[in-house]
């Protein structure tokens, strides 16, 4: 088991039980199971978030799926705390583990996420980096499969941005052996490290990573349809960036070359009209704010399983799902 979580491999091993937890861990919840209500692995556990960008769905799931854990959540923001003005990312991780159980970090440069890590004694989870976002790719996955609850022949398609979002849903797709289709305008494809261990992955399961210029490409006979924003926080100052994605809208004419099973996805925050138009982020098949709440029970799967593993697998075992 590892210590940390900062891309979504690092929890390769145990990803596929990691998701059937957060889903039948999902309904126990909702159908008012105490077994679930009263599951406090947390407990006496304070969990600290640093947030140096803005967060809707990562800070509100957190800051509820712990509570829910039975632990106190402390959102500590860039401008309230001394790291990145006076203090060293290494001392901001020695510091932070004398008092808290578990600390999520969404950060700029992914090497201070890792940095915090290396120098950290209790759990750290990458709560988005630049190059990774593995909690958003948990939630995904999560959300793919309770909509294809038999996913084996899945495609998933990608078109937009290769960024920190599209590089752990690769990995992720394929650690669970879904074919996953990306493309991504020259100039902007995903980090060559991270396809070549996607590729790796799904090699290992029979499924493809398969890279392409051309949207219709990527969208033909797809299941799923996913996109991001094209300008990512951080990059505010790449002005003429969105130039650059011309003809990578997902809108009805490109959805008309996706299979008629098809699910429309977005990690969101979405900006209409640029990325997505609002006749699909609206239709009937986008699955977006489902994708959305399956953030808080993915990463209680995932807080569980990192910082009480006895805890997450004895309540996995009481579900009967397989472990
Ligand atoms: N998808 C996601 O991470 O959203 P927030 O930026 O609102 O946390
Ligand atoms: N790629 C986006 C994801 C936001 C959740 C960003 O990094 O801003």
């Amino acid at each position: 088991m590892p210590e940390h979580l900062l891309a979504i491999d690092d929890v390769k091993e145990d990803f596929m039980d990691i998701l059937k937890w957060a889903i039948e861990f999902k309904r126990m919840w909702k159908t008012g199971d105490e077994i679930a209500i009263n599951f406090h692995p947390l407990a006496d556990l304070t969990v600290g978030s640093i947030y140096e960008k803005p967060s809707t769905r990562t800070r509100v799931s957190f800051e509820v799926g712990i509570s829910r854990l039975g632990g106190y959540p402390l959102t500590l923001l860039k401008n309230d705390i001394q790291l990145g003005k006076s203090e060293t990312v290494a001392d901001t991780a020695n510091v932070l583990s004398r008092f808290l159980g578990c600390i999520t970090y969404r950060c700029f440069a992914h090497s201070d996420v890792a940095e915090l890590a290396a120098n950290s004694s209790v759990t750290v989870i990458n709560a988005l980096s630049d190059k990774h976002h593995p909690c958003q790719a948990a939630a995904d996955l999560m959300t793919i499969i309770e909509e294809f609850p038999d996913n084996k022949s899945l495609k998933v398609a990608w078109v937009g941005d290769g960024n920190n979002v599209l590089h752990d849903l690769m990995l992720a797709c394929a650690m669970l052996g879904i074919d996953i289709h990306y493309a991504c305008p020259k100039g902007y494809e995903p980090a060559d490290d991270v396809v070549s261990r996607a590729e790796e992955y799904a090699s290992e399961n029979n499924s493809k990573v398969i890279s392409t210029t051309d949207p219709i490409d990527a969208v033909k006979n797809s299941n799923v349809i996913y996109t991001d924003v094209f300008v990512s926080m951080g990059e505010e100052n790449l002005k003429d960036k969105i130039d650059d994605f011309d003809g990578f809208q997902v809108n009805s004419e490109l959805i008309s070359n996706a299979d008629s099973t098809w699910k429309f996805m977005h990690c969101l925050p979405a900006h209409r009209g640029d990325e997505v138009t609002d006749e699909i982020m609206d239709h009937e098949n986008s699955i977006v704010f489902d994708q959305a709440e399956n953030r808080m029970w993915a990463q209680m799967s995932l807080l569980a399983y990192l910082v009480d593993n006895p805890a997450w697998s004895a309540m996995g075992e009481m579900m009967g799902i397989g472990f």
